[in-house]
């Protein structure tokens, strides 16, 4: 029996719970994995701790009626709850703060401390305390993971990281943020910029702040995720050259139409001689290209190896139930000892 706690209980969280319902025959069926989510906090709802189980459909419909959480009440804030509770896993799904990294690098810490796995698709402690949350999750034997900060639930970490663990990455380059490929895709059909990002925003892309996504903060954190995990190079965020979208107009949008090109927002990360290179940019891509094909909140990113030269990946990069579905992937990672 895994013991889940849930540090945020947002779309994520939500998005989280909602596939453990649904699918807790089948996993228990498929792979005998048994859970229990054990303890919940969240700003707006409260914590709640049951160390025998908490009612998912409760925390559900607590989220959904704007109330607190109605069961096992605790006046414990997060890294309270995080270290008294029995939870074996801890799944961080605060929201994300690029600058510091807080509260989720605390609350990370707090997990290690006390034994417990993390896993996240917060980008702060993946972005810029990587290599300390590893050194920590190793100290005590526990696992920090993270499929979830890059591609949602499109399982482009692990898949570098098993499958191709055979295989030096030389680079991997792609269009790494849903929001923004979403409102270059919505802003070619004709749609305005604002009316894209709000859009965006309704359908759970868009960060908190959406100016993380436009501005390219938010796939900038993924290419130092990429170049610290995959290359194990110790890019750090403000090493990544960055600009987003925000400069791109409906002519713009024209003119690569008129030279047969769409722009995307891509991200890459190369290694050189002496290191790695690591950029965020727009490009106009010709329309042959297979980057050109990839529309909507999708993502894709291309891995140039070694043994197999180059291979893709393309898939959902964000939304509540792939998000949702990023965290399972890793629960079912530890439950496998993977
Ligand atoms: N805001 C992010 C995006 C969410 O649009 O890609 C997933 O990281």
């Amino acid at each position: 029996m895994q013991r889940i706690a849930l540090v945020g209980f947002g779309t994520v969280g939500q998005g989280l719970c909602e596939i453990l319902q649904a699918k807790r025959g089948a996993l228990r069926a498929r792979y005998g994995y048994e859970f229990a989510v054990v303890a919940a906090t969240d700003l707006q709802r409260g914590t709640a701790f049951d160390p025998e189980g908490l009612e998912i459909d409760a925390l559900l419909a607590a989220a959904r009626d704007g109330q607190p959480f109605s069961q096992g009440q605790r006046d414990w804030d997060a890294p309270t709850m995080i270290r008294e509770c029995n939870a074996d896993v801890v799944c961080e799904l605060a929201f994300t703060d690029l600058q510091t990294g807080e509260p989720a690098i605390g609350h990370c810490r707090a997990a290690f401390d006390t034994d417990k796995h993390v896993v996240t698709s917060n980008k702060g402690p993946a972005a810029l305390a990587y290599r300390e949350m590893r050194a920590l999750a190793e100290r005590q034997g526990v696992q920090f993971l993270i499929e979830g900060t890059v591609m949602s639930g499109t399982p482009m970490l692990n898949l570098a990281q098993g499958p191709l663990a055979g295989c030096t990455i030389q680079a991997a380059r792609g269009i790494l943020n849903g929001t923004t490929n979403y409102i270059l895709t919505q802003m070619e059909l004709g749609m305005s910029y604002e009316d894209a990002l709000a859009k965006a925003q309704e359908l759970g892309y868009a960060e908190a702040d959406p100016t993380g996504d436009v501005e390219g903060h938010d796939a900038r954190a993924k290419v130092t995720i990429i170049a610290n995990v995959l290359m194990g190079a110790p890019v750090a965020i403000q090493d990544v050259d960055c600009e987003g979208i925000t400069n791109i107009t409906p002519a713009e949008i024209e003119k690569a139409r008129a030279e047969k090109a769409r722009w995307k927002l891509i991200g890459a990360v190369e290694r050189t001689e002496g290191g790695v290179n690591a950029w965020v940019h727009p490009e106009m891509v010709p329309l042959a290209h297979p980057l050109a094909g990839i529309m909507g909140a999708t993502n894709a990113a291309t891995f140039a190896t070694d043994l197999l030269g180059d291979v893709t990946i393309v898939g959902p990069g964000a939304g509540r139930q792939e998000t949702g579905f990023s965290i399972l992937t890793d629960l079912l990672r530890i439950h496998r000892g993977a």
